[in-house]
């Protein structure tokens, strides 16, 4: 039986872990595909975006596709709603499961994204509100007052509105969002890492654990997995983390 792509990304897996999504910041399809084969079934979510994506193009999306993955496609799109439609709709040709759009570009744009995702039953679109190396002394350079919360809080309520399905924030941001808006909305977070990474360039960061607790619904983890000497084994951990900080919330 041939089914389409879209039909395929609804089907259940085996085995998921789908909240741990593995950001493919890589520059070759050799690299992509040995981690791809090391990770296993383990790993059934990825992002690709704009290094990957330049550097070796779409179809290597529809090889992830093609092996039963759902794909993050971090396309960042601000543009005009016709563009951004477009750029929607070829993501959702190309079978992934989730797209960004900056929320940004306003109301129209992102309302424009949703409208264009509609016949991909497996597609959301996500927003970005304020991007996680900004702090609070960068925004008036931008002409914005000097408030990450009050920008993100803005940014995220008009995605909402727009019907967006849910957006790109911090752990800390999670925390606020998720009390402010719909539970539905799915809160994905980068910027996490292990207690134990020694890693410091980053301000906004947070364990699984930790954004799981938050409210976050998936995390994004590209340095801590791939680059671990044993990558499986950082994905099996950073997936228990989750889903213990995920109980944790749930049974508080
Ligand atoms: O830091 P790490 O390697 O886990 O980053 C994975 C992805 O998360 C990057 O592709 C980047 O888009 C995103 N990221 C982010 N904000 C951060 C750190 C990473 O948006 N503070």
């Amino acid at each position: 039986m041939h089914l389409t792509k879209e039909a395929r990304a609804q089907l259940p897996q085996p085995h998921m872990n789908t909240s741990v999504i593995v950001a493919l910041d890589l520059d070759s399809r050799e690299e992509v595909l040995h981690l791809v084969q090391t990770l296993g079934q383990e790993a059934m979510a990825y992002k690709v975006g704009l290094q990957l994506l330049t550097a070796e193009g779409p179809s290597l999306v529809r090889e992830l596709v093609a092996q039963g993955k759902q794909v993050f496609l971090d396309l960042k799109l601000h543009e005009i709603p016709s563009s951004v439609a477009a750029g929607v709709s070829a993501a959702g040709r190309l079978g992934a499961t989730m797209v960004t759009v900056h929320a940004s570009a306003g109301s129209a744009v992102l309302r424009a994204a949703v409208e264009a995702a509609k016949p991909f039953g497996a597609l959301k679109v996500l927003a970005l509100t304020v991007i996680t190396s900004l702090g609070d002394e960068d925004l008036p350079e931008i002409g914005l007052a000097p408030s990450v919360k009050e920008q993100v809080m803005r940014l995220a309520h008009l995605a909402a509105n727009a019907g967006c399905h849910g957006l790109v924030a911090s752990a800390q941001e999670a925390a606020y969002l998720r009390d402010a808006l719909p539970a539905e909305l799915l809160i994905v977070t980068p910027g996490i890492q292990f207690q134990d990474s020694g890693r410091t360039e980053q301000t906004r960061v947070a364990t699984p654990d930790m954004a799981a607790r938050l409210g976050a619904s998936h995390v994004v983890m590209g340095r801590a997995i791939v680059k671990a000497s044993n990558p499986g084994l950082a994905l099996s951990r950073a997936a228990m983390a989750f889903e213990a900080g995920r109980r944790e919330r749930v049974l508080a």
